[in-house]
């Protein structure tokens, strides 16, 4: 058969394509993305991605060499954890999947069903435990978080659970504060009531082993039933993999899924998904063989180095202050009033480099989200004279102001009751789209994310999914 584009097209056509992304390596963005530095690493990983990108998990004795790499994988987690030797643990697409098995299978381990069952969470627990709360039928009953240390409130979650409580979680670190909740009460709390106790771990589990002075959130402590960690964060392989770990295996049943109801082959999964690629696994297998237990124990070093690093000299800069000391490898940073942190997130871009703006929340002010990588170590130096420039030229700016008639219109809205065609006034008033819903990208986001801030959550949901409906729209051909 002929082409019908060359190779050498295509080639051209995803660069151009990949030019307007922000760089995956570098060290320069610092959220979303993960980067060793280690060059022969990364080649390893892609090539192993390749070679078992058309390999198919959805049937392990078809694929022995899939089951051997999980188990493989999930043994190393286990020793780097010390875990007891009753953990058990599958590999799933992502952070969000090992959460929302975790809660799928608390839920399913009570015996409760959709709309029968609850879970206590800090406030500062990932996102994805809404999505699972929303896909599994679970409660979400949210508590504060110390105001000061944005750690959990062990108390106040105690007191919230309820007869129909099936799962009490706790973070280490948190996304957004970087900071660990105290497992060992949060996990005493679960073991007292008969409760599980998932640690979300998918951020800090690959780094926080190879740190001292770090407080106890393993199985080392009595109590935790379950943990995330994912090896496209911080074991540095490509995306699309993480570990869901049970302290034993009647932990996990609720996730496991058979079904033999129609003529076909018997549907036989761990996870979510039923056929998955091979690729991401076995990257994840070939990038932790090369780095190795001690290679991963320099790199937490260098990631956590840079972390401290900024830590100790951005509150330096005039207009910056450190939200809270960071526990592991995330920094979050605030501003006092002479600026804001949208205009310095769209300031760093224009340097080349990507800070993450985090919306005020329950307390919590307006922030930058900083992941450090190890890639990022040997360019501190760099990044905090970027920082410094884009801090001056927002205060020169002085902070993003939201005209107050839009503000008042945006938040009386009811995200609830809204048609499509509120939806389209919405993002015109939002600056995201021209009157008639034609998306219409702003080159600053401040504007924009000034606005979002002062909308309630519910709105800002609202408003961000109809932008997203427009977005995902079929090219035309
Ligand atoms: C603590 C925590 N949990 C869960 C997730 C979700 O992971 P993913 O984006 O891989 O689905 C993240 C992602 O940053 C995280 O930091």
């Amino acid at each position: 058969m002929r082409a019908s584009r060359s190779v050498e097209q295509i080639r051209d056509a995803l660069r151009a394509l990949q030019a307007r992304d922000l760089p995956s390596h570098g060290g320069r963005t610092l959220a979303y993305v993960y980067d060793s530095g280690l060059a022969e690493a990364d080649a390893i990983g892609l090539e192993a991605l390749s070679m078992f990108a058309g390999s198919n998990g959805l049937d392990p004795t078809a694929f022995p060499s899939l089951l051997a790499m999980e188990n493989d994988l999930v043994g190393v987690a286990s020793s780097v954890l010390r875990a007891p030797d009753s953990v058990v643990g599958s590999a799933t697409s992502g952070g969000t999947e090992s959460v929302l098995l975790a809660v799928l299978a608390a839920r399913d381990g009570s015996g409760r069903r959709v709309g029968d069952a609850s879970m206590v969470i800090p406030t500062t627990a990932h996102a994805a435990f809404h999505k699972a709360a929303h896909y599994f039928g679970v409660e979400v009953i949210m508590i504060d978080v110390d105001p000061v240390t944005f750690r959990a409130d062990a108390g106040a979650m105690a007191d919230a659970i309820r007869e129909d409580t099936v799962l009490i979680v706790g973070s280490a670190p948190s996304y957004a504060h970087g900071v660990i909740d105290p497992i060992p009460e949060i996990a005493a709390i679960a073991a007292d009531r008969g409760l599980r106790c998932h640690v979300d771990a998918c951020i800090g589990g690959w780094v926080l082993p190879f740190l001292d002075d770090v407080p106890p959130w393993t199985f080392a402590v009595p109590g935790v039933t379950s943990i995330s960690i994912d090896l496209h964060k911080y074991a540095y392989t490509p995306k699309g993999v993480s570990l869901l770990l049970h302290r034993d295996s009647s932990l996990r049943k609720g996730h496991f899924f058979a079904s033999a109801d129609w003529p076909g082959y018997t549907m036989l999964n761990s996870s979510m998904q039923s056929t998955k690629s091979g690729g991401p696994l076995a990257a994840a297998w070939a990038v932790g063989q090369w780095i190795g237990v001690e290679g991963y124990g320099a790199l937490a070093v260098r990631a956590r180095g840079a972390a401290l690093e900024i830590a100790r000299r951005a509150p330096g800069i005039p207009g910056l202050r450190l939200l809270v000391a960071p526990d592991s490898t995330l920094v979050t940073l605030t501003t006092d009033d002479s600026c804001d942190v949208f205009t310095i997130a769209d300031e760093m871009l224009s340097r080349g480099w990507y800070v993450q703006p985090q919306m005020a929340y329950a307390g919590a002010p307006a922030s930058l989200h900083l992941t450090l990588s190890a890639a990022t170590a040997e360019s501190v130096d760099e990044f905090l004279a970027a920082l410094a420039e884009a801090t001056q030229a927002a205060r020169a700016a002085g902070p993003v102001s939201v005209d107050s008639g839009l503000a008042a219109a945006a938040v009386a809205l009811d995200p609830e009751t809204l048609s499509d065609n509120d939806f389209d006034g919405l993002l015109a008033l939002a600056g995201l789209a021209d009157g008639d819903g034609a998306l219409d990208l702003p080159e600053r986001m401040a504007p924009v994310n000034a606005l979002l801030d002062v909308a309630p959550p519910r709105l800002r949901e609202a408003l961000l999914l109809a932008f997203l409906d427009r977005l995902s729209r079929p090219t035309a051909h």
